[in-house]
């Protein structure tokens, strides 16, 4: 059965979604010409919620930004002031990013929207669509800042944290127009909420190597990130002896490999990633005198990824100590494996079914907002094919099709939502 909203020949359902991801994928949307660079609170988030507010307005949404930035469209339902669904993503990217990964769970929220609109149909809930500003911490430290303050989950702390500039996340809020003194206010309350739904690419191959194009998400799984310093001494490249040296890089490097060989014995999705690593000073003539590096640990279970993290962390101080530096580590930030609720995720099967879609489960290894929203209300994820598994890359793609196809599902789970919510 075809969903009841579902849209007339004028409306590029889903493909629109894609080209407005594009459309997004540049300056002044990105903060790097030639590249999509979108990080928190920066000039380029700025103009991304300005179009999305447009967007969001001619979708037929009221648009407002709450204190923690983010952009909150709502559609009302059939009684203004109901319970909402809340359709979201992320509008941040990594550094030289695909243009798919969050925004176009947000665009296909509007599509979604604007399709219930033209219809003039009201379900007996709101439907609200949010751009996140904050999911990739590719600014701060650690990330989902804007979906913790929507969930009541953020740290104050959090407000403290530095970017490589030494700017706090509050003052950088502050300048963006939000409210750190009030961040509170950003938290919603459960009975405001009936529901969070996140679409979003899935970054990885499975759906394409089955021929599928959309996917039911089961869980999230659970991630810890933490940053490392390694401490010699610094000094001068030509004049010290090998013997004679403090040299951290080495000691780094044989950290890299110990996570690398931890990992890889691991079970149960067990991942680990060096991403980032900095010589300090920073000279070709100059033995380091530290060097920091980041670590992103990730399983399926919180007991695997501590076990992996605890075994990691033991054996840098080994290797320190073996070379007589100083190891420092600092857990950033810790998000426990999250799974999906099974009644959303049985209405999102259905869906698909209407589709003629096989309802394939599969978990998620990337971090998302709706591995925060959980703390607030029920969750489900549709994922959607990218070619070739490739994500955090420029070369993400998507088809129109899978985007078309997409959008329908959301509209099809509303639908089902609907029935459910009148039963
Ligand atoms: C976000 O993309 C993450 O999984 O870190
Ligand atoms: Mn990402
Ligand atoms: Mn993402």
């Amino acid at each position: 059965m075809e969903a009841k909203a579902d849209v007339s020949a004028d409306f590029d359902f889903g493909v629109r979604a894609k080209a407005r991801c594009d459309a997004l994928g540049v300056s002044p949307y990105s903060e790097v010409e030639g590249q999509l660079t979108r990080r928190f609170l920066t000039p380029a988030h700025e103009a991304a919620l300005e179009m999305l507010t447009r967007w969001m307005t001619d979708a037929g949404m009221s648009v407002r930004r709450d204190a923690a930035a983010n952009l909150i469209g709502r559609y009302e339902g059939a009684l203004p002031g109901a319970k909402a669904l809340i359709i979201g993503s992320h509008i941040d990217s990594v550094r030289n990013g695909g243009r798919y990964d969050g925004p176009l769970g947000i665009m296909l929220g509007i599509d979604v929207v604007e399709a219930l609109h033209r219809a003039g149909r009201r379900p007996p809930f709101a439907v609200e669509v949010v751009a996140f500003g904050d999911e990739e911490g590719s600014r701060f430290p650690a990330s989902m800042s804007c979906s913790r303050a929507m969930a009541g989950a953020l740290d104050p702390a959090a407000l403290e944290m530095k970017d490589a500039d030494g700017v706090s996340v509050a003052e950088a809020l502050t300048a963006f127009g939000g409210d750190p003194a009030n961040i509170a206010l950003a938290a919603r309350k459960p009975e405001e909420v009936l529901a969070f739904l996140e679409a979003h690419i899935e970054q990885g191959p499975v759906l394409e190597a089955e021929g599928l194009a959309l996917g039911v998400v089961t869980a999230i799984a659970a991630q810890k990130r933490l940053m490392v310093k390694i401490i010699g001494a610094a000094g001068h490249a030509g004049t010290t002896p090998m013997g004679l040296r403090k040299d951290p890089g080495p000691a780094a490097a044989e950290c890299v490999l110990a996570l690398e060989r931890i990992c890889r014995a691991g079970t149960d999705g067990l991942v680990g990633t060096v991403g980032r690593m900095t010589a300090l000073p920073g000279a070709f003539n100059v033995i380091p005198g530290a060097i920091e590096f980041s670590m992103d640990i990730r399983a399926e279970t919180s007991a695997t990824r501590d076990a992996a993290v605890d075994a990691i962390c033991a054996e840098i101080h080994a290797i320190a100590g073996a070379r007589g530096l100083k190891a420092e580590i600092h857990l950033m930030q810790a998000l426990a494996e999250s799974p999906c609720d099974p009644s959303l995720m049985g209405l999102l099967e259905e869906a698909l079914a209407d589709l003629s879609q096989p309802p394939r489960r599969l978990p998620s290894g990337a971090g998302h907002d709706a591995m925060v929203m959980a703390d607030l209300c029920p969750v489900a994820m549709l994922f959607v094919r990218c070619e070739g598994g490739i994500s955090h890359n420029p070369a993400e793609a998507v088809t129109e099709a899978d985007c078309a196809l997409a959008a329908k599902a959301m509209l099809h789970f509303i639908d089902k939502l609907e029935r459910r919510e009148r039963a």
